[in-house]
């Protein structure tokens, strides 16, 4: 396809070697919500499970000092896909479980009253719920920066909406429905003006472009590993290596403490250790590393340029077809947010479902934006590097036969 072409790549994910849903060739566009996994990732799962099962960081034997080698340098691998050092890479359980304990270790232990955490009306539930908490037990208010009329959060919107109560900004790299990406750079230079740290939502970001924490001044970024080819149950806090110093683990346990008495006295060790109490996710981080290793390999750039590209493809078909309104046709990444006229937007997912194409359809957890959108719920497309011109044809064609009796006359 066009200037790049990365069909290529198809052939190293299992799912899309001949499976149907519902009599169909599967469509697979809900890559926002997970991504399908690619035999290296799936490789390096299997091989933990048949030949490298043991605990790691604990175990004296050979077996666990060589997985417990392989898991730390996963941390070395993410270094190297973020741009930041090792240590500054913390394993959660995905970019749900990096913001709660950015708010519980951060948020709770430096906010208070008449501090102002500033964040944005299309947030994720899983960059405000645990906001709003933190809100509640110190005192501070959240704050919401202006969205331009199209939706997206611009330099001046976040310098009008700074004052020096505001101490946190967080926001989504990605809207995960609208697709746009905000101007991280200028976010972070302004956030610093003020003396606020920016945290990155970048659960929707870090799949699809190249991030570098140091070079864009990010002080924490969140992600999950699922929806970047990886396994699911796995994912990173990144945080700049002073503030986690500062910050307080959200749970305590083995693994995460140098000593501690019988009159609880702990110790706890450097980071990013003292963060990962507990038996962590082991061939969860090893497919991550394996995940973040294959898409460096293909090149950030590269899924950039070509999910751009399919993705004005897409819009530009479906802006021909009368019934059917795209919420954000100038957006940036894969992300193709859409009603089809008079048709309930779940109605819609599963008649293109009963046509082989996976989608999301609702309001994909970001619930304040339908107020902004003025419509109670949309139909999200999401494409990666491995979808292709031929499945958007495909949506195209089952969108031109999407009408709200042939929608319902499939629960018939
Ligand atoms: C922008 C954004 N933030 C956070 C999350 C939460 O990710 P997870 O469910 O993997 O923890 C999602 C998931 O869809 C998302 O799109």
């Amino acid at each position: 396809m066009g200037t790049v072409d990365l069909s290529v790549y198809r052939k190293d994910f299992p799912m899309l070697d001949g499976k149907t849903m519902n009599g169909h060739p599967l469509v697979y566009f809900d890559n926002a919500a997970t991504t399908l996994k690619p035999r290296k990732v799936i490789d390096t799962v299997l091989k933990y499970y048949e030949e490298e099962t043991t605990n790691v960081e604990r175990g004296d034997s050979a077996l666990s000092a060589l997985v417990s080698a392989k898991y730390e340098n996963v941390r070395k691998i993410i270094a190297k896909f973020i741009g930041c050092d090792p240590e500054e890479v913390v394993y959660t359980s995905g970019a749900t479980g990096a913001l709660n304990l950015l708010a519980e270790g951060y948020g709770m232990k430096f906010l208070s009253e008449g501090n102002v955490i500033l964040t944005t009306e299309e947030e994720h539930a899983s960059n405000l719920l645990p906001w709003f908490r933190v809100c509640e037990r110190t005192g501070a208010k959240m704050r919401y920066i202006p969205l331009t009329e199209e939706g997206r959060v611009t330099e001046e919107n976040v310098r009008s909406s700074m004052d020096e109560h505001v101490k946190i900004v967080t926001l989504a790299g990605v809207s995960n429905v609208l697709g746009y990406e905000a101007p991280l750079k200028g976010i972070a230079d302004i956030a610093h003006e003020y003396g606020a740290v920016f945290a990155v939502d970048g659960a929707q970001a870090v799949p699809h472009f190249e991030l570098n924490m140091k070079e864009m001044g990010i002080d924490f970024l969140s992600f999950s590993s699922h929806k970047m080819c990886g396994p699911s149950g796995a994912g990173v806090l990144y945080g700049r290596k002073e503030l986690l110093e500062k910050m307080d683990p959200a749970n305590l346990g083995g693994g995460s403490n140098a000593r501690f008495d019988r009159y609880g006295k702990i110790i706890l060790r450097e980071v990013p250790d003292k963060f990962e109490a507990g038996t962590q996710p082991i061939e969860g981080i090893l497919g991550m590393g394996a995940a973040a290793e294959y898409l460096m390999e293909i090149g950030m750039d590269k899924i950039h340029a070509y999910e751009k590209e399919l993705r004005d493809y897409l819009v530009k078909r479906m802006e021909e077809l009368p019934n059917v309104k795209v919420y954000n046709p100038d957006a940036e990444t894969g992300i193709v947010t859409f009603n089809v006229e008079g048709v309930f937007p779940q109605d819609a997912g599963s008649y293109l479902s009963s046509r082989g194409i996976a989608l999301r359809s609702g309001q994909h957890c970001a619930k304040i934006l339908p107020d902004f959108l003025k419509v109670p719920g949309t139909v999200r497309a999401s494409l990666y590097f491995y979808n292709t011109k031929e499945e958007c044809d495909t949506l195209i064609e089952a969108l031109k036969t999407c009408t709200v009796e042939n929608a319902v006359d499939i629960f018939i």
